[in-house]
């Protein structure tokens, strides 16, 4: 801590700036709503991050510093400190002046989309984050903004006549003040609101990098990737928080004491990606939502595996450097990254090295990472003329769940000959991992059911999987070949019509 450092929070809560001194750091904003503000609309269901009972938005000015972006995130397990700088929108926000419902929670009143009500402002905030952003939702994109909220009422069907209805029917009752204004009106005060809540949140911007202590616990949110590299130095013990996703689960779930903590979100060159001629340059901190839209634009059959990540307010906090870092062997985007051979710019101190992301797992959740290293950026090649990228997921529900296991296959032809293939498994060993004596049969080979057969044998040497409790060993050997098959059928053009394009 310096004393040029910020030692106090501020961000926007209906209208006001909040100052808040001494915050534990990792207190929840969902604690901090319900038991010290008494704003009780939000609700706890889980405290992990999978019912959306918590939704709750944050609005943020967009890198272009002129427009605000607002998404929904889960306040169960985001940290309070991490709202600094950021607007925070709750149920109670949506109210207007005069007490009258904002458009999407009139529309669920209208179309009975709540019967117990317990779920219905988590339903309400990731709806209004849609409506927020989609002027015209398609039923594919309704389905995809509610994956992460459920309704043990099974309200579902009438909740999505209210989406559906919540823009057109709906949208255009305008009143000052509150988040009532219509947002894709083209009309001056829908555009004055949106210029005073930036302007309100760019004078919250501080040149002064925010360094808390309180309950025995720190708190640094570095400014630059120098500040990060030296902080890790003076903490390399210290546990790097990105999205909160996981790190999240440790505190509310297991109960871990975390004394100090050094916060990515505000690192500008972790947060910045770029395209160059050859890759994209992801920063660590990138969010998910963010990290997918170059990678899906490069690679399109990509799409259903980021769209059946988690959730949105999962990807808007979550970010790929976490998932990476992690070191999950049930990670989604790894086997992905694998066959697309990326590498990490790992730094330390001064130093910076780039390691190949199959270089980087070295055993359960055991990482090439030394002590006071961090990820700085994600690199991943574009993809080449003719190569066939697929990646799949299998877990027990569609949407919203980890998966027992996940392959990924990338394979280049040349005439009917497999001139390269890179083929990885997440679910089937206590690293996500390339699977190499598969690959080896089939390198030069023709691409036939013959050699398919043989492949699909040779995978029972490259994995030995273990039984848990999302699935037996059996299942994932079994799995694991079918999806080798299922990739074979997709380059042959005889695969079936993707899952995901239901809804459309
Ligand atoms: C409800 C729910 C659903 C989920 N669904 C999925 C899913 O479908 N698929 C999936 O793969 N995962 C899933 N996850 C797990 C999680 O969302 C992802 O792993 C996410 O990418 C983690 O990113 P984060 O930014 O939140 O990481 P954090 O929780 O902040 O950090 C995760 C780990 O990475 C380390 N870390 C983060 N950034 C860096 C860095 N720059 N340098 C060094 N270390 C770093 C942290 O210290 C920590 O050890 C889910 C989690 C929840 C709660
Ligand atoms: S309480 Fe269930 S997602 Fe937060
Ligand atoms: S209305 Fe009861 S849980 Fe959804």
């Amino acid at each position: 801590m310096t004393s040029n450092s910020q030692s106090s929070i501020r961000f926007v809560l209906d209208g006001e700036v909040i100052e808040l001194a001494a915050v534990d750091p990792t207190r929840t904003v969902l604690q901090y709503l319900r038991e010290d503000l008494g704003k009780v609309g939000t609700k706890e269901g889980c405290a992990e991050g999978d019912c959306g009972a918590c939704t709750v938005a944050l609005a943020e000015v967009d890198s272009s510093g002129g427009r605000l972006q607002v998404r929904a995130i889960n306040s169960c397990i985001q940290f309070l400190p991490t709202l600094d700088g950021k607007e925070l929108i709750t149920v109670e926000s949506l109210r207007g002046p005069d007490g009258s419902l904002h458009p999407v929670q009139q529309a669920m009143v209208d179309w009975h989309g709540s019967q117990c009500g317990f779920c219905t402002p988590g339903f309400i905030m990731s709806l209004f984050a849609l409506y927020k952003n989609n002027a015209s939702p398609s039923r594919r994109e309704i389905d995809d903004a509610l994956a992460g909220n459920l309704c043990r009422c099974a309200a579902y069907r009438p909740i999505i006549e209210a989406a559906r209805r919540m823009v057109t029917d709906y949208g255009e009752r305008q009143q000052a003040g509150g988040w009532l204004l219509q947002p894709h009106a083209a009309n001056a005060r829908a555009g004055d609101d949106e210029k005073r809540r930036v302007d309100l949140l760019n004078s919250l911007k501080s040149d002064r990098s925010l360094a808390l202590e309180a309950h025995g616990r720190k708190f640094f949110a570095p400014q630059s990737s120098d500040e990060m590299a030296h902080l890790l130095h003076e903490y390399p013990d210290a546990t790097v928080l990105a999205g909160g996703t996981d790190v999240g689960l440790w505190v509310t779930k297991q109960h871990k004491e975390l004394e100090v903590l050094i916060y990515t979100g505000s690192v500008s060159e972790l947060r910045a990606q770029a395209v160059s001629d050859s890759q994209l340059e992801i920063g660590a901190a990138v969010s998910l939502s963010d990290a997918m839209q170059p990678i899906i634009e490069h690679y399109p059959t990509l799409e259903e595996l980021f769209l059946r990540f988690a959730s949105p307010p999962i990807r808007n906090a979550g970010t790929l450097g976490g998932n990476i870092a992690n070191g999950s062997p049930i990670g989604d985007t790894m086997p992905a990254l694998l066959v697309l051979d990326t590498s990490l710019v790992l730094r330390k101190g001064d130093g910076r090295r780039t390691l190949p992301l199959s270089d980087f797992y070295i055993d359960h959740q055991q990482t090439a990472l030394q002590p006071g290293e961090f990820v700085e950026k994600i690199l991943i090649p574009l993809p080449v003329d003719g190569e066939h990228v697929e990646s799949y997921k299998v877990s027990k529900r569609f949407d919203q769940d980890i998966s027992a296991v996940c392959g990924a296959y990338r394979l280049v032809l040349d005439g009917g000959n497999v001139a390269d293939i890179k083929i990885a498994y997440g679910g089937m060993a206590a690293i996500c991992k390339r699977a190499e004596q598969c690959e080896k049969t089939l390198r030069g080979k023709p691409w036939n059911e013959v050699l398919l057969d043989e492949a699909m044998n040779a995978l029972g040497r490259d994995f030995t999987p273990l039984s848990d409790m999302r699935s037996t060993a059996q299942y994932r050997q079994r799995i694991c070949r079918n999806l080798l098959q299922r990739f074979y059928l997709d380059t042959t053009g005889a695969g079936d019509e993707r899952l995901y394009s239901y809804g459309r």
